[in-house]
This record gives structure tokens, C-alpha cells and sequence, in this order.
């Protein structure tokens, strides 16, 4: 019986931004001293919108030099690539016949990258939560550290496993892995728009703060992110309707491991370019560090090679038993 497996995924996108670092990885660091973990770069999910080919393999290798340089020991986890471990595709072609249509038609992220123009979207793009569901199931983790927008993902997930456990009449053969979900690095926001979540894919580069941002960049960031003229208030309850104030505030509680209340204690009544002044400070201690690791291990493009290779031999094996297994329950087998 396996207790207590992390497994999640990042898409090697490019951009990595200090919401993927607050919101994902900077818990994957804190994770791995009591958990096993499977960390995947989610290769098979960015293809799900077009990516250029040259891009894509430099963002992987770019992805994987910032687990490592974020604090991910290669050795105490299995650091991989989605697309070298083939039960994961066939995985989720099992699930898209398990899943209904009426479950994936609810999902917000969908509708929100598909946009205006759904007939024009990918299929992958649409059934890109049953692959989810089957990097998660077929290490039958048990716990999934992601930020807030994917927990509508991980509740479709819940539902697969559960619908396949009971239609094949094999109670508990799928764990259902239970989100970890940390309330105020859930959402970092936009500098730009405090409603709209900081993404890789926002056009504006001011938008976020980027885990290879120089000082010199983080501070015309921070100097050029949207807030209003009102002072530090003294209780959160005044942030309601200031979500860019509240996001700096937050973003600033974060990094200096306190919360957002003792920030409003120590800060209230201040202006707000003092505020940002003192998060510069501490945004470029913890992230251009982590810049300059990202730039060593990115010059060592053979030894990422080399623990990719070693993280998907790893989850080839753990996986290739759930296929069997699975093969075994829906009729696939014939021994
Ligand atoms: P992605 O870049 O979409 O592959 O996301 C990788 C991880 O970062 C997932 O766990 C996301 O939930 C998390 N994440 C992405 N953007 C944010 C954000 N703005 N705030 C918090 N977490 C985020
Ligand atoms: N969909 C996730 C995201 O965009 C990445 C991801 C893929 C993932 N597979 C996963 C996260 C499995 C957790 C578990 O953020």
C-alpha cells in the first residue's frame, strides 16, 4: 500500500513566473522531505495549444534547470517528462472513455483558453483533464500540490477514479488523491490587473515577475504595477475592493513568511511606494538567485539529459504496473 505520494506537473511553457513559484514549485521544494514525489514536466499538456518545436525543447530543458535550481533534488525524486513515459497517453484514452462529456463541457480553464472560438480549439485541448486525471492516477498519488485553477481538474480526477472503481466493480483500485492547495499562494495575481491571474501567456511582460528577471527588472516591475491612491488600510476587510493593493500586499506577506494582517499592522498608513520599495528588496533576495541557478544548470543541458532520463526509467516501471493492472480490469488482457 503507498502512503502519502505527491505527483505534479508543470508545463514547460516558457515564462515561469512567481506565481508558478509560489503558487507550485516553491511547495514542491518544501514537499519532498516527507513525501515521495513525481514532479513531470507536462510536455503532452503544452502541446495542446501550438508550440513551435525549437521553443518547445528549450523550454523543457528550461523547465527542468528551474525545479533543479528551485531546489529539486534529482535523487530523492523522480524528476521526468510526460511525453517519455508512455502509460500516460494510454492512460488517458482509457479515461476519455470513462469520463462523460457533460463533465469536461463544465470546465472553466477550457472555456476560458478555448475562448470565443471553441470550433477552432484543439481535441486534446478539450480532453487535456483526462490526461491530468491519468498523470495523477496511474501513480495513485495521494496528495496533488497545484494552485487554484487547477482544482477544478483535480475534482474531475476524483470523479474518474471514482466512476472507474465502481463500473469495473474494483472498490479503492484508484486512491483519491486529495488536493494541496495553499489559500493565499493560490492566486497571485496580475501587476497589471489584480482580477486577472499572472500568467505565462499575458502579452504584457510587466505583468509578472519572471523566475529569470534581473534586479534592474524587478524593480521597474514593482515601480510600474498598477495600484490606487489610497493609503495602506489597516484591515484586510479594506482590501475587498482594492485587488491590486491586496495582491502586492499579499505577494509581500509570502516572501517575508508573515500574513497579510501583521503586513497591515506594520504598514498602515503608509503610502504605497514604500511598500513597493521593501518588496523590491525582497523579491530580488529570493528570486535573482534563483535566476542565476537556472542560467548554471541551463549550461549543462546533457546532465538535465541525463536525470530526465533517469525520472522516466523510474516512472516507466511504477507506471507500467497500474497499465497492467488496469488492462487487466477492463478486459484488455487476455492472460
Ligand atoms: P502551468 O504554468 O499552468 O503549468 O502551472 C504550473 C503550476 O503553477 C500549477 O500548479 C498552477 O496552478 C500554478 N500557477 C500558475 N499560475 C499561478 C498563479 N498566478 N498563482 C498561483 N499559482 C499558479
Ligand atoms: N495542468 C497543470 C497546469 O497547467 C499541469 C499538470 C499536468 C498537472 N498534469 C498534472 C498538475 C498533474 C498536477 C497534476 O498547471
Amino acid at each position: 500500500m503507498i502512503k502519502n505520494r505527491i505527483l505534479s506537473g508543470v508545463q514547460p511553457t516558457g515564462n515561469l513566473h512567481l506565481g508558478n513559484y509560489l503558487g507550485a514549485i516553491k511547495n514542491f521544494v518544501k514537499l519532498q522531505r516527507d513525501y515521495e514525489c513525481y514532479f513531470m514536466l507536462a510536455d503532452l499538456h503544452s502541446i495542446t495549444v501550438f508550440q513551435d518545436p525549437k521553443q518547445l525543447r528549450e523550454n523543457i530543458i528550461e523547465t527542468a534547470a528551474v525545479f533543479l535550481a528551485c531546489g529539486l533534488d534529482p535523487k530523492k525524486n523522480v524528476i521526468f517528462c510526460q511525453s517519455s513515459v508512455t502509460g500516460h497517453s494510454e492512460l488517458a484514452w482509457i479515461f476519455n472513455c470513462v469520463a462523460r462529456i457533460g463533465w469536461l463541457n463544465r470546465m472553466t480553464q477550457f472555456k476560458e483558453k478555448a475562448g470565443s472560438n471553441k470550433e477552432k480549439a484543439s481535441v486534446g485541448l478539450y480532453s487535456y483533464p483526462t490526461l491530468m486525471a491519468a498523470d495523477i492516477l496511474l501513480y495513485k498519488a495521494t496528495h496533488v500540490p497545484v494552485g487554484e485553477d487547477q482544482k477544478q481538474h483535480l475534482e474531475l480526477c476524483r470523479d474518474i477514479a471514482m466512476k472507474f472503481n465502481n463500473d469495473f466493480n474494483c472498490k479503492d483500485f484508484f486512491t483519491l488523491p486529495e488536493p494541496i492547495i495553499t489559500k493565499e499562494v493560490a492566486r497571485i495575481m496580475s501587476l497589471k490587473d489584480g482580477t486577472k491571474k499572472m500568467s505565462k501567456s499575458d502579452e504584457a511582460e510587466a505583468s509578472r515577475i519572471n523566475l529569470t528577471d534581473s534586479a534592474d527588472d524587478i524593480v521597474q516591475k514593482i515601480k510600474k504595477a498598477k495600484t490606487d491612491n489610497d493609503l495602506i488600510p489597516d484591515t484586510e476587510f479594506k482590501l475587498v475592493d482594492r485587488p491590486e493593493a491586496r495582491n502586492l500586499i499579499n505577494i509581500f506577506s509570502i516572501l517575508n513568511g508573515s500574513t497579510i494582517e501583521k503586513t497591515l499592522k506594520e504598514l498602515s498608513g503608509k503610502n504605497f511606494s514604500e511598500l513597493k520599495n521593501k518588496l523590491s528588496d525582497v523579491l530580488i533576495k529570493e528570486i535573482v538567485p534563483i535566476g542565476k541557478k537556472i542560467k548554471e544548470f541551463k549550461k549543462d543541458t546533457e546532465a538535465i539529459k541525463r536525470i530526465l532520463k533517469i525520472g522516466s526509467e523510474k516512472a516507466n516501471i511504477e507506471s507500467q504496473k497500474t497499465i497492467k493492472e488496469v488492462h487487466k480490469i477492463i478486459g484488455l488482457s487476455l492472460s
